[in-house]
């Protein structure tokens, strides 16, 4: 039997850098997972792990613990679940996998990976119905903002683990989010993560909801009165009691965890992209409840490039088992309002009826949703999206998804693939079986391939006869994927 010999205290609610820091130290010194004791930051003074009396202190310095991609990505979602257990748990998996089973996830009938399992899914369905069902009003600060505040009750501690996502999707606004395990404040550059709330007063009415935020912005915060560098430095609480501000520094903000302020500080050096702040607060106000509704918010809303006579709207039926995504509508389908209906589309039907796919009963959809060109006397040149355009589409894509729901997406080119797994994918390296998202919203299983517009770049001849009959081959693939699942 072995007798605890380190104790790890880490600050409440979702520490990640905490958690891997120790871990390191931990798997450095080869400690197994019944010699520690975590707990979730009950003794704010105590950071960091503690030996007991004859145990070798951590390093300090030890080196990243090089892990599989989804056990890192379990990592981030489990450390986010209220589970007290969860450090201890993520610890086991980490010696076994150090140890040398690297592929355990794929186990699915070990306890440990079960369990694990149940804690992921937990919290993913939680930042799920907090993307989804967080609510903006619109108040006015003293000073005279405008600001949008949204109060939420997650299950779990998931509050800066959807900063991206709201940084994202509402970057021209200012907003707040309050929650009781945390708080977040947006003011279109940085953002900054801030101590739990209370339950706004009259959230059911809006006249006292503003009320409520009045008091609330001039008892406990005002961002104008924070100095944004001190607040960039992470500091360890240990060193809070010694400041002269330290009281005011736990109802203040908490800098946000390295990979958020990264994150910011792209943002905010890439040049501004042209937002249109109409159609983001039109999002930021509507919570379509059905694909007709959604498409009723497409159909209204102003393209981002101006020039599109109306928005190309994703046809199918809902329930499809496989989902098509393009790059955006061409010239075609922007005069007829219906997705591949060009040359590139017209090869895209042949190619699907010769993988055996009908295409009435695939749902066809676009990444970005109007048609982007440059005129040429009476031609209209296509022209491909910006990332950021394809970023700004994305939220209805990732909605259009959540209804139709797909067993299969298979993404045509290079545009959609970004679009839906977030990265700049090389189609021709990455071809195939692709598992998309993997964070709430935008979690499905995919499969890369050509766009059909390559094919038809393609001089005549044997080249372009071999590239077609693997464009098939692609989506029978597919189709056979589809089937296999069920
Ligand atoms: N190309 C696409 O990506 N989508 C269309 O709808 C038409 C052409």
């Amino acid at each position: 039997m072995h007798r605890p010999m380190y104790r790890v205290e880490l600050r409440d609610g979702a520490d990640l850098d905490g958690f891997r820091r120790a871990l390191r130290g931990l798997v450095a010194l080869g400690v197994e997972p019944d010699e520690v004791t975590w707990s979730g930051g009950s003794a704010p003074s105590l950071f960091g792990a503690i030996p007991e009396a004859g145990a070798a202190p951590l390093p300090a310095d030890a080196p990243p613990v090089p892990l599989p991609r989804p056990v890192g990505d379990l990592i981030g979602t489990v450390v986010c679940h209220r589970d007290p257990e969860r450090y201890a748990l993520l610890h086991r998996l980490v010696r076994r996998v150090v140890r040398g089973e690297r592929d355990m996830l794929d186990h699915h009938a070990d306890p440990l990976v079960q369990r694990l399992a149940m804690l992921d899914k937990a919290v993913r369905r939680d930042l799920h119905k907090m993307h989804a069902f967080l609510r903006f009003r619109e108040v006015r600060d003293p000073d005279g903002g405008e600001r949008y505040v949204a109060w939420f009750e997650p299950d779990h501690f998931i509050v800066e683990a959807t900063a991206p996502f709201f940084v994202e999707r509402f970057e021209s606004l200012v907003w707040t989010i309050l929650t009781p395990v945390g708080s977040l404040h947006w003011d279109r550059r940085s953002l900054t993560v801030g101590p739990a709330a209370s339950r706004p007063e009259g959230l059911d009415r809006d006249d006292r909801f503003a009320e409520g935020w009045q008091r609330y912005y001039e008892s406990t915060f005002n961002p104008a009165r924070v100095n944004p560098t001190a607040m960039r430095a992470e500091m360890p609480r240990k060193y809070w009691a010694n400041l002269p501000e330290a009281a005011a520094i736990p109802r203040m903000i908490r800098s946000a965890p390295a990979r958020v302020q990264a994150m910011i500080e792209a943002e905010a050096a890439a040049p501004r992209r042209r937002n249109p702040d109409k159609a983001v607060a039109a999002m930021a106000r509507q919570e379509p409840a059905t694909l007709a509704e959604l498409n009723r918010i497409i159909r209204a809303a102003d393209p981002l490039v101006p020039g599109a006579t109306q928005a190309v709207l994703g046809e199918g039926p809902v329930g499809a088992a496989i989902a098509i995504v393009g790059e955006q509508p061409g010239d075609q389908e922007d005069l007829e309002g219906r997705p591949f209906v060009g040359p590139a589309g017209q090869l895209l039907t042949r190619a699907l009826e010769e993988a055996g796919i009908e295409r009435g009963a695939a749902y066809l959809t676009n990444a970005v949703k109007h048609f982007k060109f440059v005129a040429r006397g009476k031609r209209r040149l296509h022209q491909s999206p910006t990332a950021g355009e394809v970023k700004h589409y994305r939220w209805w894509l990732m909605k259009e998804l959540g209804f139709v729901r797909p067993r299969l997406v298979v993404t045509l080119g290079a545009t959609a693939a970004l679009a839906l797994s977030g990265r700049s994918v090389s189609v021709l390296r990455e071809r195939g079986p692709m598992r998309f998202g993997q964070t709430g919203e935008g979690d499905w299983e995919g499969f890369v391939t050509i766009h059909p517009s390559y094919l038809l770049r393609l001089p005549a001849g044997e080249g372009a006869e071999q590239a077609h009959r693997d464009f098939v081959a692609d989506l029978r693939r597919a189709r056979e994927m589809v089937e296999g699942a069920g």
